[in-house]
């Protein structure tokens, strides 16, 4: 039996995932000199790139989330002041042959199950996009990355590492040593679909594979983001568990787990065998994204990232069916210290390092690894003056909202907050060095802002030496929906035969 009707849907479903400043953008195309109100230092000299999940086709089955769109791909290129924007789709298998039948062909977010054909990879590659031996990554965390030309975003096709990819999947969350230009990677679920297989590889500059550590999973979660220090690596789980047999039967590949606690895995960076992988455990919570990790003078591990009480990825609920009210998820910036020799697993101890809502942290990417005190994210605080009885019709929903971008000075706890406007919502920011200066933090912070009165977005620069106000306001004559993760290149990164990262 077909799970698809004779005629798909010309039309998005009426949920809020698909509607006001959700709905579909599906754009692909180019727009030169984009209007700058402001101005744009003349150092900053690269290339903004990020992905959305942006559906191609109207979903056959219900209630499709968010991110079970297309991965389409943003490229916004800034030189001598100006700025030029580029958009494209990545050709992943899904989409090619949708697109040849004119219609969803995929099923429930990671469940092959559902699917109305087989396909050999599923993946959406809309989570992460990264830049890496001279190639642009498009990256989910279900499959191998999607390669592309930096240039004109083409893809140029699956890339498993010219066959050395030794696992099924492979992280969104690559982290990059500053220091040896290596890539560190993991996949979860690494041998398919319903697999406890953890598999952990060092990637070096130049793309050859240097290791590869086979793990197993205490449970079958999720692994989304991980961390890494100059002597180990950190794997933490969300507790959203896989049950095969579930998905066999048509259900979601994660549920929450209430009763799960929230593992953390550590492992020594080189030469480690699985033998030596220790579970921390906490209790049970959310853990979002790292800022980042290090080790302090007396050979701790310091773990920065968000964690939440509740269940973030809300539309996954429990057994129950039970799953927190949106409004009510409170993800703190957190700082757990473990000492990796330690042979008692459970922690109990945590620290908050900045209590607002906040999520998608990133640092000065020079710091990755070391110790390090700046940390810019997107933060919701209600008492900032957003306007919502005017924007409620045009948000959309089925993903968090962040009305501001945050500053955090670990050292001094001092929080510095820039509110874009009454009527405008951020996405993820990144960290641009301010040419010629290696102090940390000294650059520009940029996000993407969504705009609910004009519906169009607009990137917003910022300098971190006065981090309140924009220095630069790019408007678009378009709509980008909501994304996930970016990253900025350096022009001089770009360049033919540029070989290296940063
Ligand atoms: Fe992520």
């Amino acid at each position: 039996m077909s799970v698809l009707s004779q005629n798909p849907r010309k039309d998005f479903p009426n949920r809020p995932q698909f509607s006001g400043f959700m709905k579909p953008c599906r754009v692909e195309g180019e727009v030169l000199n984009l209007e700058v109100y402001g101005e744009i230092p003349k150092d900053i000299d690269g290339t903004f790139y990020r992905v959305m999940p942006d559906p191609q086709f109207s979903p056959f089955i219900k209630n499709d989330p968010w991110f079970n769109g297309d991965g389409s791909i943003s490229a916004f290129k800034i030189k001598d002041g100006s700025v030029s924007f580029k958009q494209r789709f990545v050709r992943t298998e899904k989409f090619v042959r949708e697109r040849e039948a004119q219609r969803a062909l995929l099923g429930k977010y990671r469940n092959k199950f559902t699917d109305a054909v087989e396909f050999k990879i599923r993946t959406t590659a809309n989570t992460n996009v990264v830049h890496f031996n001279g190639k642009l990554l498009a990256l989910k965390e279900d499959a191998p990355p999607y390669a592309l030309d930096l240039h004109t975003l083409e893809t140029t096709g699956l890339y498993d590492f010219d066959g050395q990819l030794p696992s099924l999947t492979f992280t969104a969350h690559p982290k990059f040593d500053p220091r040896t230009g290596e890539m560190l990677c993991f996949g979860y679920e690494a041998k398919g679909d319903g697999t406890p297989d953890i598999c952990y590889y060092r990637i070096a500059p130049d793309g050859k594979f240097m290791e590869t550590v086979w793990l197993t999973a205490p449970v079958l979660a999720m692994i989304h983001d991980f961390a890494v220090t100059e002597n180990w690596v950190v794997f933490p789980i969300i507790p959203q568990l896989c049950d095969i047999e579930r998905m066999k039967q048509g259900g979601e590949h994660w549920q929450w787990s209430p009763e799960t606690p929230f593992y953390i895995g550590v492992l020594p960076r080189r030469g480690g065998r699985s033998s030596d992988l220790k579970w921390f455990r906490y209790q049970n919570s959310f853990p979002s994204h790292v800022a980042n990790a290090y080790e302090d003078e007396c050979g701790n591990i310091i773990l920065d990232l968000g964690l939440s009480k509740m269940n973030v990825f809300f539309w996954w609920p429990d057994a129950q069916g039970k799953s927190p009210d949106p409004s009510s998820i409170h993800s703190q910036l957190t700082r757990f210290t473990i000492n990796p020799k330690s042979e008692e697993l459970d922690l109990v101890n945590s620290t908050i390092l900045q209590s607002d809502n906040s999520e998608f942290y990133r640092i000065d990417d020079r710091f990755t690894t070391k110790p390090y005190k700046h940390c810019f994210f997107d933060l919701m605080n209600p008492a900032l003056g957003t306007d919502f009885p005017t924007i409620m019709p045009q948000l959309g929903g089925g993903y968090p909202l962040y009305n501001a971008l945050a500053h955090l000075n670990i050292e001094t706890g001092v929080t510095e907050i820039y509110f874009p406007g009454k009527t405008h919502m951020v996405q993820e920011p990144v960290f641009i060095p301010r040419r010629g200066s290696s102090v940390e933090g000294d650059g520009y912070v940029m996000a993407l802002v969504n705009n609910y009165v004009s519906m169009c977005s607009e990137l917003h620069l910022l300098d971190t030496r006065e981090f309140t106000k924009a220095k630069a306001v790019i408007l678009m004559p378009l709509r980008l929906r909501q994304g996930l993760h970016g990253n900025w290149v350096e022009g001089k990164d770009l360049q033919a035969g540029a070989n290296c990262r940063t």
